[in-house]
């Protein structure tokens, strides 16, 4: 297993990577530095799309172009005309709500949660956000409210399981499924963490074999877990304590991407740990991902 770093320009709060096998292209958000990028490995140029709020997340669309979830709106945004088109907005009534994680599923919807202010990572308003979906038609419907800080969400090959965390919870949930319908059932706990030993579980991406890799923010290490027993499988550690989220990419879907912070790190520490805020690239691993999903409306 080799760790490297991938895109060697540290930002605020990398995020929400997902490898995009259409273009070969690496996209990710920088939630607090307000930007959608889109990076490619062979040429190392990264493309780069200022928002004017923070953004959470970013998947491709089937028609061109990409979805984003930013400040409390669904938008379409073009990358090549820098065009950007409201769909819809939620969370009207919390104007401090903003989006976070979020990912798209088997046929095509695109779920995304919210959380309320968060002045310094992880102290966040309580209990404020839910999570929506952007369903192919364009309506939005709301899966759930009262959570912290919604992250990470991943399904099963077959669909028949949602995997979710809201971070504080210091778990990984999982949802019966209805890929037809969307509709979520029977919420259980299915992965435990404990916060001072692995720290708080962000965002995720699951494996061909059907288990979970978990960012954990704070201890630098992304936690290969096991959803069926609740087993920690293995932890792959970073040079970068806040480690973000992850995505399995490359042409081959076996490199892991893993997304860092450098958000509310002190001067001391950002000396301490120089990479950061970069992108960073795991080989080796002997496992492939499942490839990431369009939004289909
Ligand atoms: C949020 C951050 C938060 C972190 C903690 C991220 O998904 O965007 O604001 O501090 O999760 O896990
Ligand atoms: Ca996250």
């Amino acid at each position: 297993m080799a760790v490297a770093v991938a895109v060697d320009e540290p930002g605020l709060c990398p995020e929400g990577p997902h490898w995009d096998n259409r273009t070969g292209t690496l996209l990710y958000v920088d939630i607090d530095g307000q930007k959608v990028h889109r990076w490619n490995p062979v040429t190392r140029q990264k493309d780069t799309v200022a928002m004017d709020c923070m953004v959470g997340a970013v998947v491709p669309r089937e028609a061109g172009g990409v979805v984003v979830a930013a400040g409390t709106k669904f938008a379409f945004l073009d990358f090549e005309t820098r065009q950007l088109t409201d769909v819809a907005t939620v969370d009207s009534h919390k104007p401090t709500n903003r989006f976070n994680d979020g990912k798209c599923d088997a046929a095509g919807r695109f779920w995304a949660g919210t959380m309320g202010h968060e002045p310094v990572p992880t102290q966040v308003e309580r209990k404020v956000g839910s999570l929506y979906c952007l369903h192919t038609d364009r309506t939005v419907t709301k899966a759930f409210n009262e959570t912290d800080i919604s992250n990470g969400l991943a399904w099963t090959s077959d669909n028949s399981i949602m995997y979710y965390i809201d971070s504080l919870q210091y778990s990984v949930d999982a949802f019966d499924f209805d890929l037809a319908s969307g509709t979520l059932t029977n919420r259980r706990k299915v992965v435990s963490f404990e916060e001072s030993r692995d720290g708080v579980p962000d965002g995720m991406c699951i494996d061909a074999d059907g288990k979970l890799w978990v960012a954990m923010f704070g201890t630098g290490q992304v936690l290969q877990v096991d959803p069926e027993t609740g087993t920690h499988l293995r932890s792959v550690k970073l040079p970068a304590d806040q480690t973000t989220s992850c995505c399995f990419g490359g042409p081959n879907l076996d490199i892991l991407y893993v997304t860092t912070a450098s958000v509310g790190l002190s001067a001391e520490e950002v000396q301490q740990k120089p990479l950061s805020g970069c992108v960073f690239q795991v080989t080796g691993l002997g496992v492939r991902g499942t490839s990431g999903l369009c939004y289909n409306g």
